[in-house]
């Protein structure tokens, strides 16, 4: 048996594999690891238990309902009614003027970024490669091995500002971002996993005029954005124009069970998107249209970002950066980059002697679970530049208890490091 290149590319090991594989062991009680700092996995709040159960009893106690859900294949798409919602919520919310053409539904985000990445990146009619532009590295471990051909992602490295003597900052590095003709669409998370930086918006706008003037795509990654789930510290205004394709994915909304995700973009890709999405797996899965369906339309999705989603986050944020503060000895030089949106603290450890794969191995014996930092520079080409070995992600999802005798340990294992 020969695997193609493809098939290798595919199947030869990830970092987001061994991310999840981590993630999966040690929350379901097999792994030695129990302080599970390292995934991305959303926390569990009980307010959104509680709407679960309540649109389930709906789904269950109505059997029309319940057919739809259960056994009737949808439009590949999506569901007609939750696309319309959709459309509607953001004219609402936002002003933007979409209607249901301009959305496709897709398993998750990380499905409908491997439909885009493909669909703009690789080889062309013009004879170039098209290429994925990463305006500011470090960006999501999940797009590293998504590329079905070679060469097609570029990383650019951004500014650094310090903020405090502990805390620093990234910045789009426009003097060195200078996209050539091949490259065929920019892509952007805003909050940025794994930094928790929030792209300004006059950072995003910039982006989108070089986008509309080169007549490419700008991709938005609003995994942690808004209008859902809204896990957003900063000012952080939506944008929207003929050039942009936003990525809305129910699973931080709490919902990652259900692999729901939304593309928002200009009808010629929407329909790209659908007709990939029938060809990869005919239709998508009914039961994340199906919960959240009613919560689009009625906007109560939007309510239950602000009023329930992002305070939570916010409190677990801030009890983690108290703890830091009690935990990691004050002369040790280590940096927090600001957070402004998402699950996660970026620590960087310049100058470190231990690099951030041995500090991994080291706090996984410990029995705390973090994800070394160098996955998230993919991309970039300058193999010497330091800082992509000196950083760690560090979840602060999970019960504050568990977050703070994590970080006790990180604090200890940090003093040694230097
Ligand atoms: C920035 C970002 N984008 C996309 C995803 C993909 O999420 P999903 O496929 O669950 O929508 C994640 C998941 O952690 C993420 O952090």
């Amino acid at each position: 048996m020969k695997f193609s290149s493809l098939g290798q590319n595919l199947s030869g090991g990830s970092g987001i594999e061994h991310l999840m594989d981590d993630l999966g062991k040690a929350l379901s009680g097999v792994g030695a690891a129990p302080l599970m700092l390292g995934g991305g996995n959303p926390a569990h709040i009980p307010e959104m238990e509680a709407v679960w159960k309540i649109r389930m009893e709906e789904i269950l106690g109505d059997p029309a309902v319940l057919r739809r859900t259960l056994a009737i294949y949808d439009p590949p798409r999506g569901n007609a009614s939750v696309l319309k919602a959709l459309a509607d919520l953001l004219r609402r919310e936002f002003g933007w003027a979409v209607g249901p053409e301009n959305i496709a539904v897709t398993p998750g985000g990380q499905t409908a970024f491997y439909f885009l990445f493909n669909l703009f990146g690789g080889r062309r009619s013009d004879g170039m490669t098209g290429r994925i532009l990463f305006p500011l590295m470090p960006e999501y471990i999940g797009y590293a091995n998504q590329a079905l051909e070679p060469g097609m992602f570029l990383g650019v490295q951004p500014s650094i500002s310090r903020t405090t003597p502990h805390r620093f900052k990234y910045h789009v590095d426009f003097q060195n971002l200078n996209p050539g003709p091949d490259v065929a669409a920019m892509c952007v998370s805003r909050p940025t996993n794994p930094s928790g930086n929030l792209i300004s918006d006059a950072e995003l706008q910039h982006l989108s005029d070089i986008a509309v003037q080169r007549d490419i795509p700008l991709i938005i990654d609003n995994a942690y954005g808004w209008p859902f789930p809204g896990i957003v510290f900063g000012e952080a205004k939506p944008i929207w124009n003929e050039q942009t394709v936003h990525v809305m994915s129910l699973s931080k909304f709490g919902l990652p069970g259900t692999r729901t995700a939304f593309v928002v973009a200009p009808p010629k890709v929407a329909s790209a998107i659908s007709s990939m999405m029938a060809v990869t797996g005919l239709a998508n899965g009914n039961f994340g249209q199906a919960i959240a369906g009613p919560l689009i339309e009625s906007g109560e999705i939007v309510r239950l970002s602000r009023e329930i989603i992002r305070p939570f986050y916010l409190r677990k944020r801030d009890a983690a950066l108290e703890a830091i503060a009690e935990c990691f000895p004050a002369d040790v030089p280590y940096a927090l980059h600001e957070s402004e949106g998402a699950l996660f603290l970026w620590l960087w450890l310049e100058g470190a002697k231990k690099d951030s794969r041995e500090l991994y191995e080291i706090l996984k014996n410990r029995g705390v679970l973090v994800v070394p930092g160098d996955y998230f520079f993919f991309g970039l080409t300058d193999q010497n530049w330091q800082h992509r070995r000196e950083c760690l992600r560090i979840s602060f999802a999970m019960s504050d208890l568990d977050v703070r005798a994590g970080l006790k340990i990180i604090g200890e294992e940090i003093a040694k490091a230097f």
